[in-house]
């Protein structure tokens, strides 16, 4: 397979480097980035703004299936858009954070998602998703599958230095922690597409890994395809 036609899965719990791990996998073989996270975030975005219930699911539904999300390669970084609204920082907000989990549940509006992430796969040769379901539901034949993780105190971690260095206000460590568990326990425990392993993913514990490495990791096994 040339690099430019791979589909590569990451899958993995929140604030694991899903994220950052994709984006340099994208430039390194210049394939497509999909952030599935934001497209659930987009969606929760919309649902505040219009203030439509995560209990009403008929009309978060609706909401889904008419929302134009899309998104934009800037030099920096991918922007993010719902309709012509550039999102990009709102959908990062705890407030989105906190209510996207209720949304994301939801079975008719991961249906919808899932069929928005499959016609971008297909619209383009190779790509890069990461989410929580890419390798079991999005692209079961996805050509590689990365599960990537690292325990709850790794993660806490990283997620203060992230807000120190950005400004941003944040929680104590231990707070963070605490959140990151809660956030685990939901994403796994809910019914439809819980956080899992594919059967054929690869495992990658990045507790006492740098980006570099983990990268490295990955790029070995693009090497034995
Ligand atoms: O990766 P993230 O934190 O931006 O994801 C935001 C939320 O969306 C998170 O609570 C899990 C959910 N999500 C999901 O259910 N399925 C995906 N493929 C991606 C994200």
């Amino acid at each position: 397979i040339k690099s430019e036609d791979l589909q590569i899965a990451i899958d993995g719990p929140s604030a694991s480097g899903k994220s950052t791990i994709a984006k340099r996998l994208a430039e390194r073989l210049a394939i497509v980035y999909l952030d599935t996270g934001a497209m659930y975030r987009a969606l929760t975005w919309a649902a505040l703004k219009e203030e439509i219930d995560a209990n009403n699911e008929k009309a978060v539904t609706e909401l889904a299936s008419a929302l134009k999300i899309h998104f934009e390669a800037d030099d920096s970084k991918q922007q993010v858009f719902v309709d012509n609204e550039n999102v990009t920082n709102a959908i990062r907000r705890d407030e989105i954070t906190r209510a996207v989990s209720a949304y994301s549940a939801i079975k008719t509006v991961r249906d919808i998602m899932v069929d928005k992430q499959r016609l971008i796969a297909k619209q383009t040769t190779g790509i890069v998703m990461d989410g929580r379901d890419i390798g079991t539901v999005v692209l079961p034949d996805a050509d590689l599958k990365i599960y990537l993780t690292a325990t709850p105190q790794a993660r806490a971690r990283r997620r203060y230095a992230e807000n120190n260095e950005k400004g941003y206000s944040t929680e104590s460590l231990a707070t963070l922690e605490k959140d990151i568990k809660a956030r685990d326990n939901y994403d796994m425990q809910r019914e439809q597409s819980p956080l899992k392993q594919a059967s054929d993913a690869i495992v990658i514990d990045s507790s006492d890994m740098d980006l570099n490495a983990v990268e490295n990791r990955i790029i070995e096994e693009i090497e034995k395809l």
